[in-house]
This record gives C-alpha cells, structure tokens and sequence, in this order.
C-alpha cells in the first residue's frame, strides 16, 4: 500500500524548528511527507534539514521541476495538508485565495483535509484581521488548531504558542484517519466542553478520597473534537496527561472546583460532556493539621456530606437552547437496566454506558460501551481504543446540533 502523502507547509515564525519534530514524528509514522516551506520560513530553518528529514527536495517557489507542474500536483495528490506554524501573513493569504508562492498554490489545489497551527504574538492572533481570516478557514472546513498559551519568542508570555509537536501530530493523525470526513469538520463553530479525570476530596493536607478515573476518556473526547474543528475547555481533574493540542485545559482538584469550572465554560458551550468520575461525597470536616493516629484509641469515624451532581444541574438547566448534555456512567452490575434509569434521573440526553472492574475501562487504553439516548435509541460501541468511542459520541452530538 502506498504511504499516505502529507504536505508540511512551514510559514516564517520562530516556532518553524518545532516542525522539524513534527516532521520526523510524521516519517517514522509511515507517511510520506513533502515539506514546502514559505520563504521567510527559510530565514528560521534551512532547505537542507527540510530535504534531509523528509527525503524530497523543499522548495518555496513554483519555477523548480516546472515540467512536473507541482504548483498543482502537489496539492492535488496530498491525502493531508498540515501548516504548522501557520504565521498571521499565511493565514490572511489563504483566507484570501492568494497564490504567489508553492505553499499558497498548494493550499488552493488541495482538496484534502487542511490544518492550520498558527503561532504567533498575542497582539496579531487577537487582532481582527486575523480572527476574522481563521473563521473564514474554519468556515471552509479546514481545521485550525488554537494556540497554546505559554512562553512566546523573547520574555512575553500569552497566547500564541506553537502547541507541542507530538500533540500536533495526534491532530494530523486523527484527521487522517477521518479522511473524507475530515474536509469539513462537522464540529466547526462549536464550542464544546469537557471534564475529565476524577475529583478528589480532601480530608485534611496529605490525604484525600478518590477514585481510579485517569481522564483517558476525557484526552480522547477533546483530542477528537479538536480534530473535527471544535473550540475545546477540557477540565481536568486531577490528569497526568499531556495538554491536547487546541484544547483550552481548565486545572481543578475538588467536585465543587469542578462543578465552577464546567458551569462557566458551559454558558456559551454547544454541548458538555461528563466524562470525569465526580465524587458523589466528601468529607463533611477537613482537618486544617494532619490527622493522627493515637496510642490505644480507634479512629474517628469519618462523616460525608453530598456532593452538588454537576450533569443533573447541567440537563435541568440547559445555559442556551439546544445545548446537548452528555454523560458517563460507571457500573458494575446489570448495566444497561441501571443506565437507563440513570439517563432518566440525570436529564441528559445522552448517556455513554460502560462496564468497570478493577481492570476494566479505568487506565485501560480500550473500552467497550452503549450510548443510550433520552429518544430511545442504543448505539453500542464494540470494544476498541477510547478514541473510537469519542468518535461515536461526537457523531450523536453532531446530529443533535444539526437538527437544532
Ligand atoms: N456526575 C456529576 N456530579 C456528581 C456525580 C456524577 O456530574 N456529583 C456525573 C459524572 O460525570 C457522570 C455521571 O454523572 O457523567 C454519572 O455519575 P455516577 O456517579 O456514576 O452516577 P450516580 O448518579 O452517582 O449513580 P450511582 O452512584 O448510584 O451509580
């Protein structure tokens, strides 16, 4: 089988070094990758290491190996364009239709899937002019990848980051695997948010009660619905995973720290999705010391007290028209009798239903569920990787948008 074809276009931003990783993390991965960099990209890094990572010369103009007509052929046969970094000068050309160089011909020929990673100061990625170029690339169907927030060229920090090379290639990876589908990302417009992991509940400064969730579900939901075009807040509880690329990631420790989090993302929110495993207790004192033991005395019984449930709240008040709610939920016994009476108490629309055990779903890097809807209808989900089950649940989402 022939490698899938990737173009790397690289525009001139400090941040072009990083696609170097990208471009390697691409090679090894079995893709076939033509770098076609602008020629201020050239002032960053050069033609060789362009040539020498990806086996294929790098060219910016149209006038090299005319008689092969690559102003067209390259974007003609590419199954994936990815620019990264995508510089403000890049984004207005290709809002615009410009065509002056091999990278902008490329971009007008493909008819591929197209991502866009800008980076860039704060100040030109806020600016109108650009906000306004990146709605009109989203409103075509390409994807464009949000910024990082962090470190920026020089001592300023803020939004404008290159996100990190290995969580870009997740991005390219999952718009591949979409292929056709992915030329007009269904999740485009929408703002879509996420809780993840599991909350824990202090009992005093070194200890706290929580639960095996490792936010797994949660990383794939937001890696896929950036890969569909989605404007991403994942709040995390608790994770150890690495920021997906695109997604806004809102830190929290607590259910009550989480509940604030998700409800202030959900006031513009397309839909919320539940996934984190939310404490449905805590304890009713914290200890401000240590608790300790004592010589010859049982311990103090420990007292819990409710937690608010964040997905009831979410479906019984819905912070915009049509809005969609999703669930979680975990069981261990008769699963689908217990998840249909749970859809039923929480209000949501949807209600993703697995299976756990000590060693199933939690940790795990597959998962097997069945999607019950509030109109009645099953979907299940056969055991395969979380990133599948992600997949089908923005699929109903995406239909339930689309009818509203
Ligand atoms: N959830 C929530 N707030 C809580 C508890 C849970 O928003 N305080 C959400 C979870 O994110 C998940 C869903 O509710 O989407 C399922 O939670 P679960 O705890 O399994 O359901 P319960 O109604 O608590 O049922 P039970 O404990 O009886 O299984």
């Amino acid at each position: 089988m022939d490698k899938p074809k990737v173009v790397l276009g690289v525009s001139g931003g400090i941040a072009a070094y990083k696609a170097c990783e990208l471009l390697r993390r691409l090679t090894e991965s079995g893709h076939d990758v033509r770098v076609v960099p602008t020629e201020s990209a050239l002032q960053f890094v050069g033609e060789a290491t362009w040539a020498a990572l990806s086996g294929h010369p790098a060219r910016t103009q149209v006038w090299g190996d005319v008689h092969e007509v690559p102003h067209v052929r390259i974007g003609q046969e590419a199954d994936l364009v990815v620019v990264a970094p995508a510089t403000a000068d890049l984004l207005a050309k290709a809002a615009h239709g410009l065509a002056g160089d091999l990278l902008t011909n490329t971009l007008l020929t493909a008819r591929c899937p197209v991502v866009f990673a800008p980076a860039m100061h704060t100040e030109m990625w806020e600016h109108p002019a650009t906000q306004e170029n990146v709605a009109t690339l989203r409103r075509r169907g390409a994807v464009v990848v949000e910024p990082a927030v962090g470190r920026l060229t020089g001592v300023d920090t803020g939004k404008g980051r290159l996100p990190e090379p290995e969580e870009l290639f997740e991005v390219c990876r999952r718009v591949l695997a979409r292929g056709a589908a992915a030329t007009a990302a269904d999740l485009a417009g929408r703002h879509v948010v996420i809780s993840a992991g599991g909350t824990r509940e202090p009992l005093d400064p070194v200890r706290y009660l929580g639960n095996r969730s490792s936010g797994k579900q949660g990383y794939a939901l937001a890696r896929t619905a950036v890969a569909r075009g989605a404007r991403v807040t994942l709040v995390a509880a608790n994770t150890g995973l690495p920021d997906p690329a695109g997604a806004d990631v809102v830190r929290v420790g607590t259910a009550v720290q989480l509940r604030e989090a998700v409800l202030k993302a959900a006031a513009d929110a397309d839909a919320v999705v539940m996934a984190a495993a939310v404490a449905d207790f805590r304890p009713a004192r914290y200890a401000e010391g240590k608790i300790k033991k004592r010589e010859g005395q049982e311990p103090e019984p420990v007292a819990l007290v409710r937690n608010p449930d964040v997905l009831a709240e979410l479906s019984a008040d819905r912070a915009r028209p049509g809005q969609v709610v999703v669930g979680f939920a975990a069981e261990t016994d008769d699963v689908l009798a217990n998840g249909r009476a749970k859809l039923a108490r929480k209000g949501c629309d949807l209600l993703v239903v697995n299976e756990v055990g000590e060693t199933r779903t939690f940790g795990a890097e597959d998962t097997e569920a069945v999607v019950l809807a509030a109109d009645g209808t099953e979907t299940p989900v056969p055991h395969g990787p979380k990133e599948a089950l992600a997949d089908t649940v923005w699929d109903l989402v995406a239909a339930r948008l689309g009818r509203g």
